[in-house]
Order: C-alpha cells, then sequence, then structure tokens
C-alpha cells in the first residue's frame, strides 16, 4: 500500500468509525432526516417501540441501534466515566436542561442522564444537535464522550455538550429497563 492510501484510510476511518461493541451498528457521519418524527401519530410512536437485549454489551463500550430511522447509542459506562460526568457543576455546561424525555425539565445532572440510578447506562440519540451528524463515540473528543467531525462539537462522558456549535445536550429518548439485560425504547 502506498503511503497515499494509507493516509486515505486514516481519514475515512477517522470520518466514518461510528462505535464500536456488538449489534447492529450505523456507521457513517450521514445526515439524519429530524423532520421524519414529528408528525407521527402517537399510534405509529406507540408502535414502534423496540426491546434491545444489552447482555452482550460490556463495560466501556457502546451498542448502536437503529430506531425510528435514527441511530440510538446505547454505553455502558465505566466508573472513570461516571465519576468524570458527575463531577461536573452545572455552571459548566452549555445546555442545563437534562433533554431527556423521562425527566422532562430536570436540570442537566449525570445523575438526571443515567437510565439507572448507579449511573452506568446512557441511552441516547446519536445525533448530533447542531446539524445531525452521527457523533463519534468510545471517549472522542476533548471531554472523553463523543465528538462531532462536522463542526467539532464536543460532547462529554454523559452526553452533554460541552465545546463547539452544538446547541444542546445529546438527546434522551423514552427509556427503560424491563429485565436485567433488556431496555425498551419508546
Ligand atoms: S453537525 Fe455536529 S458539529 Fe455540526
Amino acid at each position: 500500500m502506498s503511503h497515499a492510501d494509507n493516509n486515505e484510510g486514516t481519514r475515512r476511518d477517522f470520518l466514518y468509525y461510528a462505535t464500536a461493541g456488538t449489534g447492529a451498528v450505523v456507521t457513517g457521519a450521514a445526515v439524519w432526516p429530524l423532520i421524519n418524527q414529528m408528525n407521527a401519530s402517537a399510534d405509529v410512536k406507540a408502535l414502534s417501540s423496540i426491546f434491545v437485549d444489552v447482555s452482550g454489551v460490556e463495560t466501556g463500550t457502546q451498542l448502536t441501534v437503529k430506531w425510528r430511522g435514527k441511530p440510538v447509542f446505547i454505553r455502558r459506562r465505566t466508573e472513570e466515566e461516571i465519576q468524570m460526568a458527575r463531577e461536573v457543576p452545572l455552571s459548566d455546561l452549555v445546555d442545563v436542561n437534562a433533554e431527556n424525555e423521562n425527566k422532562p425539565g430536570a436540570e442537566a445532572t449525570d445523575e438526571n442522564r443515567a437510565l439507572d440510578e448507579a449511573g452506568e447506562w446512557l441511552v441516547m440519540i446519536g445525533v448530533c444537535t447542531h446539524l445531525g451528524c452521527v457523533p463519534i463515540g468510545n471517549g472522542s473528543g476533548d471531554y472523553h464522550g463523543w465528538f462531532c467531525p462536522c463542526h467539532g462539537s464536543h460532547y462529554d462522558t454523559a452526553g452533554r455538550i460541552r465545546k463547539g456549535p452544538a446547541p444542546r445536550n445529546l438527546e434522551i429518548p423514552v427509556a427503560e429497563f424491563t429485565d436485567d439485560t433488556t431496555i425498551k425504547l419508546g
């Protein structure tokens, strides 16, 4: 392989590598249509709940599933990631709303964003709140969470926007554990 090929390979990996982990992996810095969901009737929304088996998700990895036409990141966080997120004072945040459909209007503490009390599980719509690209995970960016390469938005280990043009934290959809290893979305 020539030097040029190498460079190109590296660059492509950087831009399109979205997730690690098992299961349905969505890649690509594509722009996801946001309008789609807005007009769906209540019954259509109810019908489109899905159950995700997270038994194979190791600590420190992320499963990405496609749901209602969008990627959803399901991350099993390490102790370090949880601790980093919990140490951040609200005054350091760009968006102080948890942006969590399960807790409307709550403050953007890590406790208000994690799915479980211990904070091990974080479930978020994987769409950058700037212009809709899919951020790269696995400790990316200046805040070791997610990084959107489209225009340089950095999200922390709780998926909160910390730097760059995105105005809001990554959105948290309606989600719950229905048993120890199953998360229901919607
Ligand atoms: S779409 Fe993510 S930074 Fe612009």
